[in-house]
């Protein structure tokens, strides 16, 4: 390698490593920025005619939108070869876990004051809410086994575990859909997205991804020589 070449790799190391660190920061504030404003409102007494409610979709609505970042990440990885987004993933599933055990805590705690029968009724009886439960029970696995050791102990079942994702994402969308009333386009929205991200999976359409992926980064290659030129 000439110095220049070994400069300019130690300069792409260095552009790689701030670039990692600003997309983890800017995950924690992106998905910190609900709860904060939802704390604000509850400081100032602004949650409304029906607080617990609103806490209830100001929680839940939050957890679906992470689970469906953290979903993304893959995809973008496949279509545009951007592998910096890898440590994201549990970023957002660590923060959709945050959320829907606040939104669960809200169910059993302010919405059925801790009494159990009444939070069993609640569960067994709604059927929305009874998806939401296994939703949420399937996501605590998923949760514990989050850190490097418990990847590294686990091997190759730990990604098995982790497709349990695919599970979960579905049943959060049934849950959405079954508990709105009238007004389908957000449960429609997210639906869709959900299943293009899924799509992008897909062998046939991921090996197109990978082509559009060798294509978008040549194409960058040559804006960036020309732009040294
Ligand atoms: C992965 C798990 C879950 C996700 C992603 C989720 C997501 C959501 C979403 C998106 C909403 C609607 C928000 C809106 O309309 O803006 C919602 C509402 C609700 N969820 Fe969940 N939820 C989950 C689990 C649970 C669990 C475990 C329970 C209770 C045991 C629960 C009970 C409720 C209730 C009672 C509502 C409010 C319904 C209403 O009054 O309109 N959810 N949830």
């Amino acid at each position: 390698m000439t110095p220049i070449t070994t400069k300019m790799s130690k300069i792409h190391k260095l552009d790689r490593k701030t670039t990692a660190k600003i997309l983890r920061v800017s995950a924690h504030v992106l998905s910190l920025y609900g709860l904060a404003l939802l704390l604000l409102d509850y400081y100032r007494q602004n949650l409304g005619a029906d607080p617990v409610r609103e806490i209830l979709l100001r929680t839940g609505e939050p957890a679906l939108v992470l689970l469906i970042l953290s979903l993304a990440v893959t995809p973008l990885t496949i279509l545009f070869g951007w592998t910096q987004l890898h440590p994201l993933r549990r970023i957002f599933g660590l923060y959709a876990f945050l959320y829907v055990g606040l939104h669960f805590l809200t169910f059993i705690w302010l919405d059925y004051g801790l009494n159990l029968a009444y939070i069993l009724d609640g569960i067994l009886e709604q059927n929305f809410v009874l998806v939401g439960f296994a939703a949420f029970i399937l996501l605590l696995p998923l949760a514990i086994t989050s850190n490097k050791w418990s990847q590294r102990k686990l091997g190759k079942k730990w990604k098995t575990l982790h497709k349990l994702v695919y599970i979960i994402i579905l049943l959060a969308l049934i849950h959405f859909w079954w508990l709105v009333k009238n007004v389908y386009y957000m449960p429609f929205l997210y639906s869709v997205i959900v299943t293009i991200l899924l799509l992008v999976r897909w062998q046939p359409v991921k090996q197109k991804g990978l082509r559009f992926q060798r294509r978008y980064r040549n194409w960058v290659a040559n804006y960036k020589a020309k732009q040294v030129a």
